[in-house]
Parts: C-alpha cells; sequence; structure tokens
C-alpha cells in the first residue's frame, strides 16, 4: 500500500491542499485548479459544516486529480496524517467562518476556526515542511484574507491599501485579522514561505443564501421581504468570484513571498442601489414589470458595529502581475441571478437542510 501510495504521490507534480474547497469561493478555486493543472492533485480538505455543500462541486468530483477529506482544521493529527500521505507542498487555505452576523451570535466558533485552526494549519505545515530534506524550497503556504481587516472607510473617496493600518471591528474580521498575524509571524519567524491576499466582498454562483446577494434574489422569487439593515447606506465592492478565484491563481504562483496583495473591482455599491438592480434583475428574469418586487424592501435594525464602507486598492496587484477584472459588473450580476434562477434545485437543498442529511449520511464523524 506505501510503495502504492508514494507512486501515486510522485505521478503528480504537486499536491495541493484546498482548505474550505467545498465553500463558495473555495469551489471555485478547486474547479479552476483541477480544470486548468490535471497535473496537478488538488486535495480539498472540508469540515462540511453548514456553508460546505459538495454539491458546489458536482461537475468535478469525479475528476482524476481530486480527492476530498472531510476534515477539521483545528484536528492538528489529523491534519499531520493528511500531510503525510498527500505529500502536501502547497496550501491554498479559505476554510473559516465567513458571516459577519453569525460571528456576533456566536464569536467563539469564529476564534476556534478562523483563529486556531488556521494556527494549526501553520504548525502542521510547519512540522511536515521542517522535516523534509529540502525544508521550506518549493512550498507555499498561501492564506485567503478580506477587506474588512482593515476596518471601514468614510464616504471620501479613500481606498484600502496593502498598508493600511488593521482596524477589526466584527468578531468576524477580528478573527480573521488575528489569523493573517499568526500567518507573516510564521514567515518572521520560521521562515516558512506564506502569502497573504485582502478580498473584498465576492459575488457569483454557489454562494450559500445567508449572504446578501443569493438571499435577495431567493427571497424576491419567493415574493418573501427583504431585509435591508440600516437605511442601506453602507458601500460594498463587489467582485466576481472568478475572478477572484483567477487571481488566486496567478499569485499562488507568481505572487512574492512574504507579501500581501490586495484583491478588489473598483465596483463599489451602495446596498441599497445594488438591491434595486438585484430587484430589476429578477423581475425581467421572471417575466414581471422591472421594479414590480421593490414593496418587498423592508427596512430593519441595523447590524450591530455595521462597516460603512469597504473599497480596495488593487493598484499592486495590476501593476505586478497585470490582474484585473475579467466582467462588468452589470454582466456579472445578470449571470448571476439567471444562475440562480436556474438552479433552482441547488437553492432548495439548501433552505430545506436535505444537503446537510445527505452528507450526515455519507461522512459520519
Ligand atoms: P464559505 O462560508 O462559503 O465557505 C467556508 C468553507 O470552509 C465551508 O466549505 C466550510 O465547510 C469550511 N470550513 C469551515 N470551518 C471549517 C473547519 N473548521 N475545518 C475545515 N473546513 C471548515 O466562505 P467563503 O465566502 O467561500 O469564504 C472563503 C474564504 O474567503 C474565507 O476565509 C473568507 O474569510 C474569505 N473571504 C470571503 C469573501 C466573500 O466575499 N465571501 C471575501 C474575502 C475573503
Ligand atoms: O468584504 C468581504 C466580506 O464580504 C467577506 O470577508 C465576508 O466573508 C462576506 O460575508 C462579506 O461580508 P459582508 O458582511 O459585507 O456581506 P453580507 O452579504 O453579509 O452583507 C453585505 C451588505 O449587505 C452588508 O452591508 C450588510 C447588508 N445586508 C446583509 C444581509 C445578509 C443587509 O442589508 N441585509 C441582509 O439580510
Amino acid at each position: 500500500l506505501i510503495i502504492m501510495i508514494n507512486f501515486i504521490n510522485m505521478a503528480f507534480k504537486r499536491n495541493i491542499l484546498i482548505t474550505g474547497g467545498a465553500g463558495f469561493i473555495g469551489s471555485h478555486v478547486v474547479r479552476l485548479f483541477i480544470n486548468k493543472y490535471p497535473e496537478y492533485r488538488i486535495i480539498n480538505l472540508d469540515k462540511l459544516t453548514y456553508a460546505g455543500n459538495l454539491a458546489n462541486l458536482h461537475d468535478v468530483e469525479s475528476a482524476s486529480n481530486y480527492t476530498f477529506v472531510k476534515a477539521d482544521i483545528c484536528d492538528f493529527d489529523k491534519l499531520i496524517d493528511i500531510f503525510s500521505e498527500y505529500k502536501i507542498d502547497g496550501i491554498i487555505h479559505l476554510a473559516a467562518e465567513s458571516h459577519v452576523d453569525r460571528s456576533i451570535k456566536d464569536p467563539l466558533t469564529f476564534a476556534r476556526t478562523n483563529v486556531m485552526g488556521t494556527l494549526c494549519l501553520l504548525q502542521a505545515a510547519r512540522q511536515m515542511w521542517e522535516e523534509c530534506p529540502e525544508k521550506y524550497d518549493g512550498k507555499r503556504f498561501y492564506h485567503i484574507s478580506t477587506d474588512e481587516v482593515y476596518g471601514a472607510l468614510r464616504s471620501d473617496g479613500t481606498y484600502f491599501t496593502e498598508s493600511t493600518k488593521y482596524d477589526p471591528h466584527s468578531p468576524y474580521s477580528a478573527s480573521k485579522a488575528s489569523s493573517d498575524h499568526f500567518v507573516r509571524a510564521y514567515h518572521d519567524t520560521y521562515g516558512m514561505p506564506t502569502i497573504v491576499t485582502n478580498c473584498s466582498n465576492n459575488y457569483g454562483p454557489y454562494q450559500f443564501p445567508e449572504k446578501l446577494i443569493p438571499l435577495f434574489i431567493n427571497n424576491i422569487r419567493q415574493g418573501k421581504p427583504l431585509p435591508v439593515y440600516g437605511k442601506g447606506e453602507n458601500v460594498r465592492d463587489w467582485l466576481y468570484v472568478e475572478d477572484h478565484a483567477r487571481a488566486i491563481d496567478l499569485i499562488f504562483h507568481k505572487g512574492k513571498i512574504a507579501d500581501t496583495y490586495n484583491i478588489g473591482g473598483f465596483n463599489e455599491w451602495k446596498n441599497i442601489d445594488l438591491i434595486k438592480v438585484i430587484i430589476k434583475t429578477v423581475d425581467r428574469l421572471l417575466g414581471n414589470a422591472e421594479g414590480i418586487s421593490e414593496h418587498l424592501i423592508t427596512y430593519v435594525t441595523d447590524r450591530a458595529g455595521h462597516d460603512l464602507r469597504y473599497a480596495i486598492d488593487s493598484t499592486k496587484l495590476k501593476k505586478e502581475l497585470g490582474w484585473k477584472p475579467s466582467l462588468q459588473f452589470e454582466e456579472g450580476i445578470e449571470r448571476t441571478v439567471r444562475w440562480y434562477l436556474d438552479n433552482q434545485e441547488w437553492m432548495d437543498a439548501i433552505t430545506t437542510g436535505e444537503y446537510e442529511e445527505y452528507y450526515k449520511m455519507m461522512y459520519k464523524g
């Protein structure tokens, strides 16, 4: 068996661990890497929390360069087993608790996964890579973070750059900020080849319908209220998820070790304006008069500590690595709304909880 495992490990040019690959962004990264790099083996490690859904990967799950492992990034011993079995030489770390509202209700889970989980992964990589004869040569630990660590901007045309001071406000962003610090500390202390990127709000297919865009598309379709926090004046900078995945691919291969890159679309929208675009698009695609669903807008109590504005300056990434978003927002939102309307089964399996029952049966423990 050991000979067979060694043979399989050697058959691939690289063995890349992608954590959180059953989630929204992770599934797009896994798909891109499986299709673009048949010479790499992609190991998707995911705990399958409520946010993990293997249906996000149904089209690539039988690819010969793909392996799924159900595991918790906080389980250090399991991580060591996975590292030794698959001879991991690159990590793209996306696994996290990602929803701000949940972090307000349950901050400890966010500290556990985002802080301790990231630390466990760093420590497992360090232990295994330092044992190799070539040590950190050819290795890479790429940590995916968020623009929320920088705090909130005023409506004054300023942007977050890579040197903006960290100033997180929610338990979610505080936990991500902490994990970013640990990643950088592993470079500075142990020489681990790390990279961190901070990205703005993603949108597109397979996003869990607790987040603004998929939640509102589904509610409009069902004629349910659209809960707008506060006055709907908060501003977010939206990037199509496949453009984020392309940036991750580029940075994983060409980014400078120990560096940080901001990723964003220079595409700011006030929530209420974005919501009206979504309403018009859903109405039109359902064959209704554009704007007929605006009566569903319901202003509700604001999110606690709600950051007013995020806006990313991604000039460095453009200048140094030549990345820029490929999709205009109008096209991205049209494609996204169409996808959710065309994939009602995917949505229904989540809203009924059916998707979790299936995994409980398939992957015990
Ligand atoms: P998501 O919530 O859709 O997916 C997270 C995935 O991580 C799920 O598959 C879940 O099962 C898995 N996971 C959670 N806890 C785990 C654990 N303890 N062990 C193993 N797996 C675990 O999140 P997303 O929106 O795809 O975000 C992915 C990453 O990108 C996160 O690190 C997030 O902070 C970051 N990010 C997200 C956005 C965004 O707009 N969604 C923007 C910038 C950065
Ligand atoms: O900026 C990057 C971040 O973007 C990521 O790090 C997070 O993982 C991701 O969840 C996202 O955070 P936001 O809090 O910006 O996303 P969310 O979809 O929850 O909310 C977007 C905006 O819409 C925000 O201003 C809150 C508002 N909102 C959200 C929901 C769910 C509403 O007004 N009503 C809602 O029901």
